[in-house]
């Protein structure tokens, strides 16, 4: 079985303690995507599986095998059944596409015949046949992303672990990568285990995601949907895209927005957090034409446009609440047809499809949903 498991590592360096304790299962067969903000570890995670690395404490097995146990001798690199791209993905510049691709196999001492086949084999799976005879210098950075990618699959692995793969890609271009390491992993039901700090990809591709915090904890662990739609904390939420975060104060009973006096309706509020703050994304955002009265309807809150942009496709909202800001958007024909194309200072009525209850204390002082 194409596995991995984490159990109890840790690493430190010197100066710092990069993961303590850390447990990880990666099943069979699944895109699995470790996302952290720059420097929580993602790189040394990947390092210490692929065994360029070795864990001060614990173990880390791939299938039934024990590939690395503190203070035991461990399986060097090539006897772990792993493609890996690093971040850098370097490609050798005085290879041709082929030799590039075929390098792991000549090191193996595989016979040329054999090795080109099986190079050529790898080339066809990332859609390059034809560009073999090239140098690195003659393909586009998608191109040279490729080629990182076949030499990763030339001898087979049924685990890969990719490093951040598309980060030196531009955004076309990393939408279509994206789309085909997905496919490929699919097609040859290999395990994928990514590392990146991009959320839009790890929505995108991934069964399961595990959120890393800057101190090497995991915070959360879970499919796509369940992670973006019941975050557990603020860092989760922040993390996994535009994250308003409205401020509230306590008047007897009712939590209000701000500073003001307007009633905050969510769902059962957590015990024992001194300052609540509610969560929502961009989309939760239900926005009104106020009609004319002079205070908004009950269970709806009065806010003001502080900044109106066109996008093209959507308008793009900043509106004040007694203080708190937050952030939505309306499709442009949306808001023609109903009327919500506001000007800054204008007033809109708010209401919400979804809102989450945050702990205040875990809430960076001055957020802004930008
Ligand atoms: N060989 C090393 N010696 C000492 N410190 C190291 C070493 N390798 C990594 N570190 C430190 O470990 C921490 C985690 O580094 P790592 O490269 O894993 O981050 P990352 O999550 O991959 O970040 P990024 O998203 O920027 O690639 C960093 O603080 C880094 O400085
Ligand atoms: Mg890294």
């Amino acid at each position: 079985m194409a596995t991995i498991i984490l159990e109890s590592v840790s690493k430190r360096y010197e100066a710092a303690t990069i993961f303590s304790d850390l447990n990880l299962q990666v099943e069979h067969g699944e895109c699995f995507t470790l996302l952290g903000p720059s420097g929580c570890g993602k790189t040394v995670l990947l390092r210490l599986i692929a065994g360029f690395e070795t864990p001060d404490t614990g173990t880390i097995r791939i299938g039934d095998t024990v590939v690395a146990s503190a203070g035991e001798e461990s399986v060097p690199p090539d006897r772990r059944d792993l493609g890996v791209v690093f971040q850098d993905y370097a490609v050798w510049p005085h290879m041709t596409v082929l030799q590039n691709v075929g390098y792991p196999l000549k090191l193996a001492k595989i016979p040329e015949k054999e090795y080109i086949e099986q190079a050529m084999r790898a080339i066809g799976l990332v859609n390059m046949v034809g560009l073999e005879k090239r140098l690195p210098s003659e393909l586009s950075g998608g191109q040279q992303q490729r080629v990182a990618l076949a030499r990763a699959l030339v001898a087979n692995p049924s685990i890969m672990l990719l490093d951040e793969p598309l980060s030196n890609l531009d955004a076309n271009l990393r939408e279509e990568m994206r789309f085909e390491i997905k496919e490929l992993q699919r097609r040859l039901g290999i395990t994928v285990l990514y590392v990146t700090h991009d959320q839009e990809i790890a929505l995108a591709i991934s069964d399961r995601i595990a959120i890393m915090d800057e101190t090497g904890r995991l915070r959360q662990l879970g499919a796509p949907v369940d992670i973006y739609e019941s975050p557990v904390d603020f860092f989760v939420f922040n993390f996994m895209g535009v994250a308003n975060a409205l401020r509230t104060n306590r008047r007897g009973d009712a939590v209000c927005v701000g500073e003001g006096a307007q009633v905050l309706h969510g769902p059962p509020q957590p015990a024992g957090v001194a300052s609540l703050v509610a969560g929502c994304r961009p989309s939760d955002v239900i926005l009104r034409r106020p009609d004319g009265t002079a205070d908004a309807p009950e269970g709806v809150l009065r806010g003001k446009i502080r900044r109106a942009s066109f996008l093209g496709a959507v308008m793009d909202y900043l509106i004040e609440i007694d203080g708190a800001y937050l952030r939505t958007e309306v499709e442009t024909q949306e808001a023609i047809a109903r009327n919500l194309m506001f000007q800054d200072g204008d007033p809109c009525d708010i209401g919400f499809h979804a809102l989450h209850w945050f702990d205040g204390a875990d809430v960076p002082e001055g957020h802004r949903p930008v």
